[in-house]
């Protein structure tokens, strides 16, 4: 695992505002909501006749700043359209370097990935940008796609997160429903996103990305997103995306660690370094309150506490050892 693959899944991302490109208003009120992330859209939310003005627009929202800390995005149109170049060239140009991430939705092999990366580069180094900095995030919408999601999450160490995009795999695979992310009428047999969340979630962990849960888009059904948010965040996904400000809290609490089990995970943490240490008798199996605690357990723990921290959660209870 490099340290740039370790700094990159690091990210809190467990909000990904949507903007569509096309509307400076809303592009100018994104960075005013707590979302993790804002990405900002230049595919399927923008008509074709407005995607040459998306684009100005999303360099000057990029150029304005005050983003505070959260990772900004630009989904670029994908590579079967005849937009995707000029996307990447005009937006990293001109905004690259108040930039953290380039989206390519459609993803369907790593080649499509190794063109971003390599185009991403060139325009580093054209405009003395640092090379490599910018990251990729890889959605996958269709069968071919799912079918090459590990050699697309190892494609380039660029490769941040992986997307589910449900709207448009459900589509591609000709799933007999018109709701996305609920669950097809007639499938009775349990939840028919399973197979595909989890194959995008053993990619991510494989390699070290950052899985994250597409749109819903019933916008004003927030307990319908908190069901369905749910489900992916249960699996182990880091984040979903948000299409509307209401979306946004529901998103940050479904993803983050409960305040317990964040406490928990760093109570693991202490008590695991005091009791291999020297000091602590060099144990590597022991008991904490009631429950046996070893190197499995400090791994699990570093998942939550490193989500926890993430999210800039604060502890509430200290590790003693004992007298
Ligand atoms: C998002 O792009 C989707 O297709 O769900
Ligand atoms: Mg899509």
């Amino acid at each position: 695992m490099s340290d740039q693959a370790t700094t990159r899944s690091l990210r809190s991302r467990r909000s990904n505002l949507a903007v569509p490109g096309s509307n400076p208003k809303m592009l100018g009120k994104a960075k005013g909501l707590p979302a993790d992330q804002i990405f900002m859209d230049l595919e399927d939310s923008v008509a074709p006749i407005a995607k040459a003005e998306a684009r100005k627009n999303v360099v000057a929202a990029l150029n304005e700043g005050g983003y505070d800390g959260k990772v900004r995005a630009v989904r670029v149109n994908d590579l079967t359209t005849h937009w995707t170049y000029r996307d990447v060239i005009e937006v990293v140009e001109n905004a690259g370097q108040n930039l953290d991430c380039i989206m390519l939705p459609k993803v369907q092999t790593a080649e499509q990935i190794h063109w971003l990366d390599m185009l991403l580069s060139q325009i580093e180094h054209t405009m003395g940008f640092e090379v490599g900095r910018i990251g990729i995030e890889a959605q996958i919408e269709n069968a071919l796609g799912l079918v090459n999601v590990d050699a697309i999450a190892s494609a380039s160490p660029r490769v941040e997160t992986i997307i589910f995009g449900p709207a448009d795999f459900m589509a591609s695979i000709n799933m007999k429903s018109l709701v996305v992310g609920e669950q097809p009428p007639g499938y009775d047999v349990g939840d028919a996103y399973h197979y595909i969340l989890s194959r995008i979630l053993m990619a991510a962990r494989a390699y070290d990305k950052q899985a994250i849960d597409g749109p819903y888009l019933q916008i004003k059904d927030v307990e319908g997103y908190r069901r369905v948010a749910n489900r992916s965040a249960a699996l182990g996904f880091d984040g979903k995306w948000v299409l509307h400000p209401g979306q946004v809290e529901a998103a940050n609490e479904v993803y983050s660690p409960r305040q317990d089990d964040y406490d928990h995970a760093e109570m693991i943490l202490d008590a695991y370094a005091y009791f291999t240490s020297e000091e602590g008798g060099a144990r590597g199996a022991v008991m904490l309150g009631d429950e046996m605690i070893d190197e499995a357990s400090r791994k699990m723990a570093l998942v939550i506490s490193a989500k926890g921290r993430a999210a800039g959660m604060e502890r509430t209870q200290t590790f003693t050892p004992p007298e």
